[in-house]
Protein backbone atom coordinates (compact mmCIF):
# COMPACT_ATOMS: atom_id res chain seq x y z
CA UNK A 1 0.00 0.00 0.00
CA UNK A 2 2.67 2.47 1.00
CA UNK A 3 4.62 1.35 -2.07
CA UNK A 4 2.00 2.20 -4.19
CA UNK A 5 1.52 5.82 -2.48
CA UNK A 6 5.20 6.24 -3.13
CA UNK A 7 5.43 4.90 -6.38
CA UNK A 8 1.90 7.47 -7.27
CA UNK A 9 4.41 10.72 -5.80
CA UNK A 10 7.44 9.67 -7.93
CA UNK A 11 4.83 9.38 -11.21
CA UNK A 12 3.43 12.81 -10.75
CA UNK A 13 6.74 14.54 -9.66
CA UNK A 14 8.06 12.68 -13.40
CA UNK A 15 4.85 14.27 -15.05
CA UNK A 16 5.48 17.60 -14.07
CA UNK A 17 9.45 17.61 -14.84
CA UNK A 18 8.47 16.79 -18.23
CA UNK A 19 5.58 19.61 -18.39
CA UNK A 20 8.00 22.18 -17.00
CA UNK A 21 10.86 21.12 -19.36
CA UNK A 22 8.00 21.58 -22.21
CA UNK A 23 7.46 24.97 -20.60
CA UNK A 24 10.21 26.39 -18.76
CA UNK A 25 12.15 29.33 -19.60
CA UNK A 26 15.32 28.02 -21.68
CA UNK A 27 14.07 24.41 -22.66
CA UNK A 28 15.20 24.71 -25.52
CA UNK A 29 18.83 25.79 -25.32
CA UNK A 30 19.29 22.38 -23.71
CA UNK A 31 20.32 23.70 -19.86
CA UNK A 32 22.99 25.49 -21.41
CA UNK A 33 24.52 28.65 -19.38
CA UNK A 34 21.98 31.28 -20.68
CA UNK A 35 24.50 35.11 -21.18
CA UNK A 36 21.45 36.64 -19.15
CA UNK A 37 24.51 35.32 -16.23
CA UNK A 38 26.05 39.28 -16.89
CA UNK A 39 22.61 40.97 -15.98
CA UNK A 40 22.04 43.68 -13.27
CA UNK A 41 18.63 43.00 -12.38
CA UNK A 42 15.25 42.95 -14.26
CA UNK A 43 12.41 45.67 -16.07
CA UNK A 44 8.77 44.42 -16.67
CA UNK A 45 7.21 45.00 -20.13
CA UNK A 46 3.54 46.00 -20.60
CA UNK A 47 1.82 42.84 -22.10
CA UNK A 48 1.77 43.65 -25.77
CA UNK A 49 -1.41 43.96 -27.55
CA UNK A 50 -2.59 41.94 -30.30
CA UNK A 51 -5.64 43.61 -31.11
CA UNK A 52 -5.85 47.30 -33.28
CA UNK A 53 -3.12 48.26 -35.43
CA UNK A 54 -3.60 47.54 -39.32
CA UNK A 55 -4.41 45.00 -41.71
CA UNK A 56 -1.48 43.32 -43.08
CA UNK A 57 -1.67 43.41 -46.60
CA UNK A 58 -1.96 47.57 -45.55
CA UNK A 59 1.58 47.12 -43.18
CA UNK A 60 3.00 45.40 -46.01
CA UNK A 61 2.23 47.72 -48.43
CA UNK A 62 3.20 50.83 -46.31
CA UNK A 63 6.94 49.01 -45.41
CA UNK A 64 9.54 51.01 -46.47
CA UNK A 65 12.98 51.52 -45.06
CA UNK A 66 12.81 54.25 -42.61
CA UNK A 67 16.61 55.96 -42.16
CA UNK A 68 15.20 59.26 -40.91
CA UNK A 69 13.82 59.56 -37.57
CA UNK A 70 12.77 62.72 -35.49
CA UNK A 71 14.15 63.65 -31.63
CA UNK A 72 11.61 61.93 -29.82
CA UNK A 73 10.84 59.42 -27.54
CA UNK A 74 9.24 55.49 -27.89
CA UNK A 75 7.01 54.64 -25.51
CA UNK A 76 7.82 51.57 -23.05
CA UNK A 77 4.88 50.48 -24.82
CA UNK A 78 5.74 50.30 -28.37
CA UNK A 79 9.36 49.25 -27.20
CA UNK A 80 7.46 45.95 -25.62
CA UNK A 81 5.39 44.98 -29.01
CA UNK A 82 8.32 45.39 -30.42
CA UNK A 83 9.97 42.85 -28.72
CA UNK A 84 7.46 40.75 -28.35
CA UNK A 85 7.11 40.65 -31.93
CA UNK A 86 10.11 39.79 -32.57
CA UNK A 87 10.62 36.53 -30.44
CA UNK A 88 7.61 36.70 -28.12
CA UNK A 89 6.24 33.55 -26.80
CA UNK A 90 2.56 32.85 -28.23
CA UNK A 91 2.16 29.08 -27.17
CA UNK A 92 2.16 27.51 -23.76
CA UNK A 93 5.03 25.32 -24.88
CA UNK A 94 7.11 28.03 -25.66
CA UNK A 95 6.18 28.76 -29.99
CA UNK A 96 7.20 32.24 -30.39
CA UNK A 97 5.82 34.43 -32.90
CA UNK A 98 8.63 33.71 -35.44
CA UNK A 99 9.40 30.01 -36.67
CA UNK A 100 12.32 28.43 -35.39
CA UNK A 101 14.17 25.32 -36.92
CA UNK A 102 13.02 22.26 -34.44
CA UNK A 103 11.81 24.95 -32.17
CA UNK A 104 15.50 25.33 -30.93
CA UNK A 105 15.67 29.04 -30.53
CA UNK A 106 18.65 30.28 -31.43
CA UNK A 107 18.23 33.64 -32.48
CA UNK A 108 18.68 36.56 -29.17
CA UNK A 109 17.66 40.11 -29.04
CA UNK A 110 19.35 42.78 -27.36
CA UNK A 111 18.03 46.24 -26.86
CA UNK A 112 20.37 49.32 -27.13
CA UNK A 113 17.98 51.90 -25.55
CA UNK A 114 18.76 55.93 -26.13
CA UNK A 115 15.50 57.58 -25.81
CA UNK A 116 12.52 55.15 -24.27
CA UNK A 117 9.70 56.78 -21.80
CA UNK A 118 9.88 54.82 -18.48
CA UNK A 119 14.03 53.51 -19.65
CA UNK A 120 17.25 54.13 -18.68
CA UNK A 121 19.46 54.22 -21.32
CA UNK A 122 21.19 51.43 -21.95
CA UNK A 123 21.68 48.00 -23.22
CA UNK A 124 19.04 45.22 -22.36
CA UNK A 125 18.65 41.41 -23.36
CA UNK A 126 14.83 40.62 -24.08
CA UNK A 127 13.32 37.23 -22.46
CA UNK A 128 11.15 35.90 -24.20
CA UNK A 129 9.89 33.59 -21.89
CA UNK A 130 9.62 36.61 -19.72
CA UNK A 131 8.53 38.97 -21.36
CA UNK A 132 10.99 41.66 -19.47
CA UNK A 133 14.42 43.24 -20.41
CA UNK A 134 17.59 42.09 -18.35
CA UNK A 135 19.67 44.97 -18.11
CA UNK A 136 23.53 44.47 -19.44
CA UNK A 137 24.63 47.74 -18.98
CA UNK A 138 23.35 51.37 -18.22
CA UNK A 139 24.78 53.96 -20.34
CA UNK A 140 23.69 55.52 -23.86
CA UNK A 141 25.98 53.31 -26.50
CA UNK A 142 24.18 54.10 -29.31
CA UNK A 143 26.97 56.47 -30.42
CA UNK A 144 29.14 53.45 -29.97
CA UNK A 145 26.94 51.57 -31.71
CA UNK A 146 26.43 53.75 -35.07
CA UNK A 147 30.41 53.61 -35.24
CA UNK A 148 30.49 49.96 -35.04
CA UNK A 149 27.56 49.98 -38.37
CA UNK A 150 30.19 51.80 -40.49
CA UNK A 151 29.37 55.35 -39.16
CA UNK A 152 25.46 55.18 -40.78
CA UNK A 153 24.01 58.10 -38.53
CA UNK A 154 20.77 57.08 -38.10
CA UNK A 155 21.85 53.92 -35.67
CA UNK A 156 23.05 56.89 -33.83
CA UNK A 157 20.10 58.90 -34.30
CA UNK A 158 17.19 56.70 -33.63
CA UNK A 159 15.89 56.40 -30.10
CA UNK A 160 15.85 52.75 -29.59
CA UNK A 161 18.16 50.19 -32.04
CA UNK A 162 17.33 46.28 -31.81
CA UNK A 163 19.96 44.16 -32.64
CA UNK A 164 19.24 40.71 -33.15
CA UNK A 165 21.83 37.78 -32.16
CA UNK A 166 22.22 34.18 -32.65
CA UNK A 167 23.89 31.56 -30.64
CA UNK A 168 24.38 29.10 -33.75
CA UNK A 169 25.48 25.81 -31.64
CA UNK A 170 21.56 25.95 -30.36
CA UNK A 171 20.62 24.71 -33.99
CA UNK A 172 23.89 23.13 -35.58
CA UNK A 173 23.88 20.79 -32.25
CA UNK A 174 20.85 19.61 -34.40
CA UNK A 175 21.23 20.22 -37.86
CA UNK A 176 24.88 20.33 -38.40
CA UNK A 177 26.32 22.37 -41.29
CA UNK A 178 22.50 22.93 -42.32
CA UNK A 179 21.44 24.67 -38.77
CA UNK A 180 23.51 27.86 -40.58
CA UNK A 181 21.48 28.22 -43.07
CA UNK A 182 18.53 27.96 -40.79
CA UNK A 183 20.08 30.51 -37.97
CA UNK A 184 19.92 32.95 -40.93
CA UNK A 185 16.68 32.18 -42.54
CA UNK A 186 15.24 32.89 -38.83
CA UNK A 187 16.66 36.36 -38.41
CA UNK A 188 14.92 36.75 -41.53
CA UNK A 189 11.77 35.84 -40.25
CA UNK A 190 11.81 37.65 -36.90
CA UNK A 191 13.59 40.85 -38.35
CA UNK A 192 10.34 41.14 -40.82
CA UNK A 193 8.55 40.53 -37.97
CA UNK A 194 10.09 43.85 -35.94
CA UNK A 195 9.64 46.39 -39.80
CA UNK A 196 5.76 44.96 -40.25
CA UNK A 197 5.04 45.94 -36.35
CA UNK A 198 7.07 49.45 -36.38
CA UNK A 199 4.75 49.94 -39.68
CA UNK A 200 1.75 48.63 -37.64
CA UNK A 201 2.65 51.53 -34.79
CA UNK A 202 3.03 54.00 -37.21
CA UNK A 203 7.08 53.87 -36.38
CA UNK A 204 10.31 53.71 -38.80
CA UNK A 205 12.75 51.27 -39.35
CA UNK A 206 15.36 50.11 -41.18
CA UNK A 207 16.99 46.21 -40.92
CA UNK A 208 21.32 47.19 -41.20
CA UNK A 209 23.83 44.73 -42.10
CA UNK A 210 26.65 46.92 -42.79
CA UNK A 211 28.68 46.64 -39.52
CA UNK A 212 31.82 45.26 -37.96
CA UNK A 213 31.04 42.27 -35.92
CA UNK A 214 33.37 42.03 -33.43
CA UNK A 215 32.57 45.62 -32.76
CA UNK A 216 29.17 45.34 -32.27
CA UNK A 217 29.99 42.39 -30.15
CA UNK A 218 31.77 44.36 -27.81
CA UNK A 219 29.36 47.32 -27.63
CA UNK A 220 26.76 44.77 -26.94
CA UNK A 221 28.90 42.97 -24.09
CA UNK A 222 27.51 40.16 -26.38
CA UNK A 223 28.46 36.70 -24.80
CA UNK A 224 31.78 35.49 -26.64
CA UNK A 225 29.68 32.57 -28.65
CA UNK A 226 27.01 34.73 -29.64
CA UNK A 227 27.04 37.10 -33.20
CA UNK A 228 25.30 39.68 -33.87
CA UNK A 229 23.25 39.48 -37.33
CA UNK A 230 21.46 42.50 -37.51
CA UNK A 231 20.93 46.16 -36.30
CA UNK A 232 17.59 47.62 -36.51
CA UNK A 233 17.10 51.14 -35.45
CA UNK A 234 13.56 52.20 -34.83
CA UNK A 235 12.12 55.43 -34.29
CA UNK A 236 9.87 58.19 -35.29
C1 LIG B 1 20.33 41.88 -45.41
C2 LIG B 1 20.09 43.38 -45.56
C3 LIG B 1 21.07 44.26 -45.15
C4 LIG B 1 20.84 45.63 -45.24
N1 LIG B 1 21.79 46.48 -44.75
C5 LIG B 1 21.55 47.82 -44.80
C6 LIG B 1 22.50 48.73 -44.27
O1 LIG B 1 23.54 48.35 -43.72
N2 LIG B 1 22.21 50.06 -44.32
C7 LIG B 1 21.06 50.54 -44.88
O2 LIG B 1 20.87 51.76 -44.92
N3 LIG B 1 20.12 49.69 -45.41
C8 LIG B 1 20.34 48.35 -45.38
N4 LIG B 1 19.40 47.48 -45.88
C9 LIG B 1 18.12 48.00 -46.39
C10 LIG B 1 18.07 48.00 -47.93
O3 LIG B 1 18.92 48.99 -48.43
C11 LIG B 1 16.60 48.24 -48.35
O4 LIG B 1 15.81 47.16 -47.89
C12 LIG B 1 16.48 48.36 -49.87
O5 LIG B 1 17.05 49.58 -50.30
C13 LIG B 1 15.03 48.30 -50.33
O6 LIG B 1 14.27 49.35 -49.75
P1 LIG B 1 12.97 49.05 -48.85
O7 LIG B 1 13.43 48.29 -47.63
O8 LIG B 1 12.42 50.41 -48.50
O9 LIG B 1 12.00 48.26 -49.65
C14 LIG B 1 19.62 46.11 -45.79
C15 LIG B 1 18.65 45.21 -46.21
C16 LIG B 1 18.87 43.86 -46.09
C17 LIG B 1 17.78 42.89 -46.50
Amino acid sequence: MIFREVFRGCRAAVVMVVFLGLVMPGSAAGGEKMPESKSTGAVRLPVPAIDGGMSLEKTLSARRSVRSFKNESLTLDEVSRLLWAAQGVTHLRGFRTAPSAGALYPLEVVLAAGNVDGLASGVYRYRPDHHDLLVIGRSDIRDELHRAALHQAFVRDAPAVLVISAFFHRTTGKYGERGIRYVHMEVGHAAQNVLLEAVSLNLGAVVVGAFDDARVKRVLSLDAREEPLVVIPLGR
